[in-house]
């Protein structure tokens, strides 16, 4: 879908790049932010933030959602993902099975750099034949 007509892009761009400046990521130096609107209509947003023991670092947009869900949100309708890079940076592949989720197969993704750059994809295209709830609770 054309970024121009996601609804409320800037206000979800602006929260990621709120979100990034808040990010923790002193041993990548790294840092993401990524904000996502609700199914609800509410804007949430999260960053990454690593650990010393590095395994335990979260990216953003698993603190995004995570963030959300503690805010009794479980839909949503897009996220946007902000670097600084000039390469573009899409989700991980944890944050994609999160995404997952709770996500519909067809809700975009976005990946916008400081230059205002972006790239974006579907859930579907991002994890194709992804183990969802309905794969475990045979729904
Ligand atoms: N990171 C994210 O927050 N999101 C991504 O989509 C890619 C990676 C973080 C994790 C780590 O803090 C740093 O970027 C380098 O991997």
């Amino acid at each position: 879908m054309d970024k121009n007509k996601i609804a409320r892009f800037d206000e979800i761009l602006s929260a990621a790049k709120e979100a990034y400046q808040r990010a923790y990521a002193p041993y990548s130096n790294f840092h993401v932010g990524a904000a996502a609107l609700t199914a609800d209509g509410n804007i949430v947003n999260g960053c990454n933030v690593e650990n010393a023991s590095y395994g335990l670092t979260i990216c953003a947009e698993r603190n995004c959602i995570n963030h959300a869900v503690v805010n009794g949100e479980q839909q949503f309708q897009v996220i946007i993902i902000y670097t600084e890079q000039d390469k573009l940076t899409p989700p991980c592949g944890a944050c994609r099975q999160v995404i997952a989720e709770f996500f519909e197969q067809s809700a975009p993704v976005f990946a916008v750099n400081h230059k205002n750059e972006h790239k974006q994809w579907t859930v579907q295209q991002l994890l194709p034949d992804a183990f969802t709830p309905k794969d475990l609770l045979d729904l």
